[in-house]
Order: C-alpha cells, then structure tokens, then sequence
C-alpha cells in the first residue's frame, strides 16, 4: 500500500459535508486498504466558520474555497455546496489544478453536465456524481457502466425524497402538506431552497441525468417537462384512494418507439395500490429501468439525507482515488445518439379529471361529446351529486398529452361544467 496520502478538499460541510468528513474519519483504515493508500482531508470550505460542528476538525475550516482547490497538491475535491454559482467555478478550477471531483451536485450537473464533462477530460480527471440521483441508491454508475451494453428504453421512478415524503405524511397519516414539509426540512431531505423539491426541480434535475445517461444523448434540466406538488390536495389523494390508488410524484424518462427520440417528465400522478412504487414510503426513492436485454430492473432505498447520501459520496471518491492511483479515469459522458426530446405535447398517457358541474339532464353527454371531439376516450366516469351541483370524474383511456389540454380548454368553456377541480396522469397500468 502506497503510504504518501491521497489529499481531498471538500467544499461544504452542511447535511451531506458533515456525514462525508464523519465516515472518512472513522472509516480511514477500511478507506485506505480498499483504496490501496490513506486519505487526507486537507481543508475544508464552508459559509460561516464559526458555526459549531461536532466531530469536524477545526483546524481544517477555511472559508477561502478557491484557495482550496488551487493548492496544487490536491488530488479529490469533493463539491457538496450546491446551486450553480461558486460550485461551478470551484470545480473547473478544481480540474484546472489536477483534481478530480465528486459532487452530489444534480442543479449543476443538470444544467451544465456537457461542459463539466469537458473540462474533466481536457485535463485528464474525473467527474463522478452518483449521490446526485436517488441519494444512496447505485444509479448513475449501474447505468453508465452495468448497463452500457444492453438498451435502455425507459426509467420511471421516484427520485425526490422530500416530496415522496410529504405525499406519504398526507396520504398515511392526513398530515397538512406545510407540517409535512417542516419535518422532510427538519431531517434534511430538503434542499436550501425546498422550492426546488416541491415545485419538482430538484426530480426535473435528477431526470435529466438519468435520461443523458440512459439514452446516451444530451438532456438538461430545460428539455424536461415538470409539474412540482404544490397543487396536489387532499381531495386528490382521497379521489386516488377510491380509485385504490396513491399519489406520487414521478420522474419518466422514455425513448420514442422508433428510437428516434425521447422524453421526460415531472409530475404528480395517480398509481394503482398494487404498483411496486405505491409502497415506496417516507424519503425512500425507487426507480424502474427498463431495457432490452435485461428487461426490467428495480433500484430502491433511501433517496435524501445526510448519511444515505455520503455513503454515494464514499463510494465515489473510492473509485476516483482507485482511478488516481492507477493513472486511469472512469467513463466520461456518452452522449453519441443526440436524440432530440420530444415536447409534453406528444406524450401519450391517461388522465383523471375532476370536475365540478351543474347536475341536470344532458351534462354527461355533454362531457362526453366533447372529450370525443378530441379524440379522448373515457375509460370510466364517476358522478356523485350535492345540492344541484355534481362531481364528475373522469378516468380516460390513454391520448396524447396536448389533446388532453385541448379538451380541458374546452370542458372549461362549457356553462354546465363550473370548474375543473384537479387534472392527474394516471401512470403504472
Ligand atoms: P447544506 O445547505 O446543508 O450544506 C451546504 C454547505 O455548503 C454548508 O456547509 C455551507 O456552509 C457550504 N457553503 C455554502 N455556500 C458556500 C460557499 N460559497 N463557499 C463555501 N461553502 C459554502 O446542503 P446539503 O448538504 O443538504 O446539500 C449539499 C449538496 O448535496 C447539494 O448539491 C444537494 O443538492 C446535494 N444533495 C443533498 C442531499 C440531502 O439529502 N441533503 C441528497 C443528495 C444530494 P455553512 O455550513 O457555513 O453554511
Ligand atoms: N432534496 C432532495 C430530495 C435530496 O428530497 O430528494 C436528495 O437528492
């Protein structure tokens, strides 16, 4: 074993930073025999140096990143700040200066992958980011590597803690969505801003790495179509229920029949009870992959939190620090296939609609007549009367996502129809 340490900066100590800087401490010995040489923190970066941090070496606290990673001697940076701006920055410079880097960082990765990538390999380092998608759960490497000889067509999923958290707190125990959202914050499943989790930018981000690497093309978080979980009530989760499903929010990445193309998605959607992902609680993530060869393949656990995520961190800097060793990086971006991303428009999938109606002779078949005009075919409907006014659900067989909004445009310009109370995908039949 090589006795001169392999030296790594990390750049914040926050939720994830403080679990990464707990287990290379303990875990140091385990760490250097699997690696072949001892690791060294060499400093630390963080915001605010004065906050107290139980089991972090103080004399390693500097608020000076840049500093940090233009040392020169170097060999990991470990990027767990976050947002776009100084992470990406502090990486390139990173590489700029002879450092690999592992991030947890899916925003930037999401936003800026490509050009990541090629700063990585025009200066012969790695860039490896597995804690980005799912927290602790093997995906990016699974996909980019195990599965780099089969083809990939489709990823479905639950990729975001904080919100599957939420749905599930509303859903088991009739928790209000802001109590729910206090205690996925409290346990540090959310991010900084958790606007990015419940407004779904956080699974757009996670999508959009899933599909690049999937499909082997170029995805970033503006090609993906994403609807958070601010609008999802409990009437929705009770109308779910009495259909026997629940209310997730779903991440779906999939590739055109002829190949020629893919799409993905963020949204709230209804899933029968009996799918595998219905029974996915609290912050867990689980996600489908589904391909030609394999067939179909399920990765579960604990999607958000500090030590589930670090584990996604250690795991990295092992391989990157192998990968050093050896003077070899990993695989680098595959993104040779280029495939366009289709719009939301061509989506193909099933709905359910509540609306609030008048209750008189002929508003069914009015309803109906439309969702017919629009080449929607209605699988089942539901009709519950109050007070001269009815509710009216409506399950729809599968149609394209824009003649769906074609037809709620025009159910809404109906005098008998009062309101369109809720509009939900139906997935996983
Ligand atoms: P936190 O907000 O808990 O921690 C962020 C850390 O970055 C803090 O230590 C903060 O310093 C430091 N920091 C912020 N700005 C700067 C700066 N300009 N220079 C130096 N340090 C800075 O975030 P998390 O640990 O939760 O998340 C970190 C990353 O990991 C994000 O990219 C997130 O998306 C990702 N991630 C998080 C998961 C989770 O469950 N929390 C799961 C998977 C990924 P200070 O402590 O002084 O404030
Ligand atoms: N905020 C994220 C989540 C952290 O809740 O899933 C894990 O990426």
């Amino acid at each position: 074993m090589r006795t001169r340490p392999l030296k790594v900066a990390l750049l914040g100590c926050g939720v994830v930073g403080s679990e990464v800087t707990r287990i290379m401490t303990t875990h140091a010995d385990d760490l250097a025999a699997r690696i072949g040489a001892p690791v060294e923190l060499a400093g630390i970066a963080v915001r605010r140096p004065d906050k107290v941090r139980e089991g972090v070496p103080a004399e390693l606290i500097t608020t000076d990143a840049t500093a940090l990673v233009k040392r020169g001697d170097i060999d990991v940076v470990i990027e767990v700040i976050g947002g776009i701006e100084p992470a990406r920055k502090l990486i390139t410079t990173a590489f700029e200066h002879g450092a690999s880097v592992v991030s947890a960082n899916k925003a930037l990765v999401a936003a800026d992958g490509a050009a990541l990538h090629a700063a990585a390999e025009e200066h012969g380092a790695d860039l490896y980011y597995e804690a980005a998608v799912a927290g602790a759960i093997p995906l990016v490497r699974p996909l980019r590597e195990s599965m780099a000889g089969d083809k990939v067509n489709r990823v479905l999923g639950i990729v975001n803690g904080t919100t599957n958290f939420i749905l599930d707190k509303m859903d088991t125990s009739g928790a209000g969505y802001s109590e729910a959202l206090d205690e996925a914050t409290a346990l540090g499943y959310a991010e900084a801003d958790p606007t990015a989790d419940v407004e779904g930018f956080d699974a757009a981000a996670k999508a959009a790495i899933l599909a690049g690497i999937a499909f082997h093309t170029r995805v970033t978080i503006d090609d993906v179509h994403r609807e958070g979980i601010t609008e999802v009530t409990a009437a929705d989760i009770a109308s779910a229920k009495r259909m026997g499903c629940t209310v997730k929010l779903l991440a779906i990445c999939e590739r055109a029949a002829d190949g020629e193309s893919v799409t993905a998605r963020v949204h709230p959607a209804m899933i029968p009870l009996t799918h595998p992902l219905a029974s996915v609680r609290e912050a867990y993530n689980a996600v489908f992959v589904e391909s030609d060869a394999a067939g179909q393949l399920m990765f579960y656990g604990p999607g958000a939190g500090g030590s589930p995520t670090a584990s996604a961190v250690l795991g990295d800097l092992v391989a990157v620090c192998r990968n050093k060793l050896s003077e070899a990086t990993g695989p680098g971006e595959s993104a040779y296939t280029q495939l366009p991303v289709s719009p939301m428009g061509e989506v193909v999938t099933r709905y359910h609609i509540s609306l609030d109606v008048a209750d008189k002779p002929g508003v069914l078949a009015q309803v109906a007549m439309v969702f017919a005009e629009h080449g929607v075919s209605i699988d089942t409907v539901r009709q519950q009367g109050k007070d001269g006014e009815a509710s009216l659900v409506v399950v729809t067989h599968r149609a394209a996502d824009a003649a769906l909004s074609s037809t709620v445009e025009a159910l809404r310009k109906l005098d008998t129809v009062r309101g369109v109370a809720s509009i939900m995908r139906v997935e996983g039949e």
